[in-house]
């Protein structure tokens, strides 16, 4: 077995696939979550896919004594891979100060910990919206940093700070930033997958719900953008893609190869899709036919985005492999999971 990794929000979406990864590639996983957004029952997903269940513990880490409690408790974690946050842009502009604490006394909390439990690495859930609408296409981690658009994004930036100006300050550990483009799909055995709560505010698990009937038609937000077709463009990477990026991340800081104390990466495709087309791939894949209608533009949405990966692709060795195709259609058997489970 290799080394102990704390997997914070390991019952989320992106965290669990993580998880998986970690727990394939032999390390030894504990899992953090308060399970405000998830469910116990990935948990079971994620031994069923592995074999192996990981040490799970149910705990808020704003509470600080509890926080060390669990290293006292899981003594020798080297790496912290720190997922647990909020991260729906909508809500963070309705309660601002519940997305400041939840995002930021977390990340505090386990930044003062860590390097009394001796842990040598932090990869933290960062995105792209850290860019706003780029200047120039596509976007590589050299371009600046623009102004957030919501307290959800603003946290984001904050947080990357706050981790690099630790780091900077002497702190006895290494980072890696890791910028998501636009995560989908689920895991190829359907046993784990994105799992919304009410009505779903990102495009994929709206098309899924309304493929298979929960909601009876999706708002394709905006045509009239510059773009080819008119609707927006993003990258959408998937998620086991990520989830092994994250192993990677953990295997170079872990072996002392960064570069610097403290780095970032840019995880997404490298290709542009637009809503109309992802919708298009969608039907084709699936053979079911979409009922959709244009209507007008979402506040707040940027016209286009999407990653130049290159310095992932080279540094650390990783490249997103799965087809928009392959990744429509896992995210089209989850749902048809849910359904056969009776959870949706
Ligand atoms: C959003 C967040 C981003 C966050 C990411 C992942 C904003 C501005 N950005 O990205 O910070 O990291 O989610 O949680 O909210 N669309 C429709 N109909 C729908 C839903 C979406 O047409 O019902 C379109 C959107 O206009 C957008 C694209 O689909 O062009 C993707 O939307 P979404 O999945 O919400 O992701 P982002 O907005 O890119």
């Amino acid at each position: 077995m290799k080394e102990k990794i704390l997997v914070t929000g390991g019952a989320g979406y992106i965290g669990s696939h993580t998880a998986v990864e970690l727990q394939n590639a032999g390390y030894e996983v504990v899992i953090l979550d308060n399970l405000s957004n998830s469910n116990i029952e990935v948990i079971d997903g994620i031994e069923r896919i592995t074999g192996i269940r990981p040490a799970f513990v149910e705990m808020d880490m704003q509470d600080k004594a509890k926080l060390q409690q669990l290293f006292e408790d899981h003594p020798n974690i080297k790496g912290v891979i720190n997922f647990a946050a909020s991260k729906a842009v909508g809500e963070s502009v309705k309660k601002p100060l519940l997305y400041y604490r939840n995002n930021l006394v977390t990340l505090m909390n386990l930044l003062d910990l860590m390097p009394q439990y001796g842990v040598e690495g932090l990869v933290f859930s960062s995105s792209c919206t850290v860019y706003g609408q780029p200047d120039r296409m596509p976007v590589d981690e050299t371009a600046p940093i623009k102004p957030a658009m919501s307290p959800y994004g603003n946290t984001k930036q904050i947080c990357e700070e706050i981790i690099t100006d630790t780091v900077h300050a002497g702190a006895p550990f290494r980072s890696i930033l890791l910028r998501y483009f636009n995560p989908v799909g689920a895991h190829p055995s359907a046993e784990i997958g994105e799992l919304p709560l009410g009505v779903p505010q990102n495009l994929l698990p709206y098309v899924t719900q309304t493929a298979i009937g929960i909601r009876e038609q999706l708002s394709v937000f905006g045509d009239d953008y510059d773009t080819p077709d008119g609707s927006c463009i993003r990258d959408y990477i998937y998620v086991v893609d990520l989830a092994k990026a994250h192993v990677k991340a953990i295997e170079r800081m872990l072996e002392k190869k960064n570069a610097e104390p403290v780095e970032v990466f840019n995880l997404g495709t490298g290709r542009g899709v637009s809503v109309l087309e992802l919708i298009k791939i969608f039907e084709e894949t699936t053979g079911v036919k979409l009922n959709y209608k244009i209507v007008g533009r979402r506040e707040g949405d940027i016209t286009q985005v999407w990653a130049n990966p290159e310095k992932a692709n080279r540094v650390l060795g990783w490249k997103a492999e799965a087809s928009l195709a392959d990744t429509l259609a896992s995210a089209w058997k989850w749902q048809l999971h849910l359904r056969e489970k009776g959870i949706m």
